[in-house]
């Protein structure tokens, strides 16, 4: 496979103008790495003479890019991001980038330029809270997920969207570190000294590791509708009008309310992290609330069958809340809200408080029924 660096992608573009033909012939680009990710490259490519014009290229080498060639991992990634990107495009093209190419050889995708976004995790650890972002999220799930649901498509359609994202090494990985080892001993796993205690009594309460397993396998094995697989506030960005959504290399057919729960979890953990600014709390809360009217209100189905669906989703949604919430504190990959929390004493009261909640939302999902009465368990 082809590497590309800064110097070899202006020639890489200029060889496919044909295709791409985003770029006038014979302008000069630059590029720049812009990627602060862990998997990928991402690129930034300009015309020298118009900052104004520019476009991302993405290219995921067969290893995880932080850690070197020692670390394999399938490029065929980014195939499954160039198909969900244009199924979103297909669905819901005012919450994702423009995919203007995707190249499998070399495992690259080239997409529009989202310049001047912020990623909202960091929109959220500022204590910028706006409304509108639930709101297109909720909406960009709700017609993602309704528009690919089984229950809204002929049997070829659901076996078509079965094959096209069938993302099973990406899956599994989700599996290890969401559902499997943050609960083990686990080389990967870390946390603050001070939370031992809490993290035995979780890996030591036969209740919570059932539910925690029932989540696991509905997560491998539940075929409902095309689920991003790792919507937290990293993958999204936004504008003060607009959200957006990327990096869906992990896209798989699958229980759609991992989305939601993703979502919600991000904004939980963002919510704790805040723990003496009762307004932005009180906010946090109603963005919560807000991502699910949205939601429902985009999914299409009749009444009857709507509401049991509906119902269903959202307790599952409720337990993957909780299963992302304690992998951010006890597993491998931990969140810039909380891990920049100086003070040690502040941050073991916020990440006890994060536990105690997450268990309670994955012991508790079947008998939560509705988002209010989530929030307000908070
Ligand atoms: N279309 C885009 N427009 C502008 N910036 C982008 C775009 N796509 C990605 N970026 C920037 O590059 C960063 C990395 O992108 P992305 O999350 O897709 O890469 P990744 O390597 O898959 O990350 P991860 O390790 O989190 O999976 C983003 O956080 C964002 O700052
Ligand atoms: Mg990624």
């Amino acid at each position: 496979m082809m590497e590309l660096n800064r110097e070899t992608i202006p020639q890489y573009l200029r060889d496919r103008q044909g295709e791409i033909s985003f770029f006038d012939t014979d302008v000069e680009l630059l590029s720049d790495e812009i990627g602060d990710g862990n998997l990928n490259f991402v690129y930034r490519v300009t015309d020298k003479t118009n900052s104004e014009r520019s476009l991302v290229l993405k290219q995921a080498p067969p290893y995880i890019k932080i850690l070197g060639p020692d670390y394999p991992l399938p490029s065929e990634r980014l195939t499954y991001e160039s198909r969900s990107l244009e199924v979103y495009n297909q669905f819901a093209s005012e919450s994702v980038p423009t995919l203007y190419y995707f190249d499998s050889d070399a495992a690259v995708i080239v997409m529009e330029d989202l310049r001047g976004y912020r990623l909202l995790r960091d929109d959220l650890i500022i204590g910028k809270v706006n409304q509108s972002v639930p709101e297109q999220i909720g909406r960009f799930m709700g017609c993602v997920h309704s528009q690919t649901y089984t229950k809204n498509l002929d049997e070829t359609l659901v076996n078509k969207y079965q094959k096209d994202f069938a993302n099973t090494v990406m899956q599994s990985i989700t599996a290890d570190y969401v559902f499997t080892f943050p609960f083990t001993e686990h080389e990967t796993n870390y946390y603050t000294e001070g939370l031992e205690g809490e993290v035995n009594q979780l890996k030591s309460d036969l209740q919570f590791l059932e539910q925690v397993d029932e989540l696991k396998n509905i997560f491998l094995t539940v075929q409902r509708g095309l689920t991003h697989g790792d919507l937290h506030t990293g993958s999204i960005m936004v504008s003060d009008e607009t959200a957006k959504v990327i990096d869906s290399e992990f896209a798989f057919y699958g229980p759609v309310g991992f989305d939601v729960g993703l979502f919600w979890a991000n904004y939980v953990l963002s919510y704790f992290s805040h723990i003496d600014n009762i307004k932005v709390q009180s906010k946090i809360k109603t963005a919560i609330i807000q991502t699910w009217k949205t939601y429902t209100e985009q999914f299409k189905m009749d009444s009857a069958l709507k509401s049991r669906t509906l119902q269903i989703i959202f307790h599952e949604s409720v337990g993957f809340t909780g299963l992302e919430m304690l992998r951010r504190i006890i597993g491998a990959a931990h969140v810039k809200d909380i891990e920049n929390i100086e003070d040690i004493h502040q941050k073991l009261c916020v990440e006890t408080a994060v536990l105690e909640f997450g268990k309670i939302l994955i012991k508790e999902r079947h008998k939560i029924t509705t988002v209010d009465e989530m929030v307000d368990l908070l």
